[in-house]
């Protein structure tokens, strides 16, 4: 399968930066091994989406759970759609931490996501006092079991990004083996639950994903792509990345 490398811009960016990273991702994307999208914040979607005349997909950072109605600031499924997206980041830690998202309505927004024509792209991972305690694996797939609704995998689907919190921003990222460990106990609870469907899911890894070490963390078993914050925002950071799952994509079961 090929790799997925999500370029993150959380509240960041500008049309400055849509116009500068919009067609160096475009001179190369075409050659490369893996698929591109890029999440700009809410307000760059469309002009993004335009300056990527669809060779690029686009994706919104967060929905609201309804179609419409009085929710001042907040944005619908529809709307990120009409704008030109065609996936969303659901349940990052940021929103999980700033707006106290609960699985729940994670869920109840990723059911809107879906519903609306989106692919979501859900966020687990565990904090470093779970880390600490031995519990990661016990946060992360209860968070996923409680996130996920019962047709996750019909079309569109959805992909899962594993991103621990204390990796996000911090250029600290778990070994090796902890990443495999983590996307492997995903995979088998996405195939118990969903079955042939669960084992096609694309598990992706984010928290500190550079240049540096995204072969190594895009060759590892399980890892199905990058979910990249701080260096999407540098269109050579961010194709560096994209070249490495190129070359990891031979290797890895993503
Ligand atoms: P960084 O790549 O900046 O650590 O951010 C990861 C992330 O949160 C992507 O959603």
């Amino acid at each position: 399968m090929r790799q997925i490398i999500i370029g993150n811009w959380k509240m960041n960016g500008s049309n400055a930066l849509v116009a500068e990273i919009a067609p160096a991702v475009l001179a190369e994307a075409a050659q490369l091994a893996a698929d591109l999208v890029l999440c700009p914040p809410a307000t760059l979607i469309a002009p993004l989406a335009v300056a990527l005349a669809g060779q690029v997909k686009v994706g919104g950072q967060d929905c609201h759970a309804q179609e419409a109605g009085a929710h001042t600031g907040d944005i619908a499924a529809g709307m990120l759609r009409e704008a030109g997206a065609s996936y969303v980041i659901l349940g990052h830690s940021e929103r999980r931490a700033d707006h106290g998202e609960t699985d729940a309505e994670v869920r109840a927004k990723i059911e809107a996501a879906r519903a609306a024509g989106l692919t979501p792209i859900v966020c687990v991972g565990e904090d470093e006092a779970a880390r600490a305690e031995g519990a990661a694996e016990t946060v992360v797939l209860g968070q996923l079991a409680r996130s996920l609704p019962e047709d996750f995998v019909a079309p569109p689907g959805g992909l899962v990004a594993y991103e621990p919190v204390w990796a996000i921003g911090s250029g600290r990222t778990p070994t090796a083996g902890d990443i495999a460990a983590m996307h492997g106990a995903i995979r088998a609870a996405l195939r118990a639950r969903f079955g042939a469907g669960g084992a096609r899911v694309a598990i992706l890894y984010g928290g500190s994903v550079k240049p540096a070490n995204a072969a190594r963390v895009l060759a590892l078993p399980e890892v199905g792509g990058a979910l990249v914050g701080g260096a999407s925002l540098i269109a050579g950071d961010f194709l560096a990345i994209a070249r490495a799952a190129t070359l990891g994509s031979a290797a890895g079961t993503g």
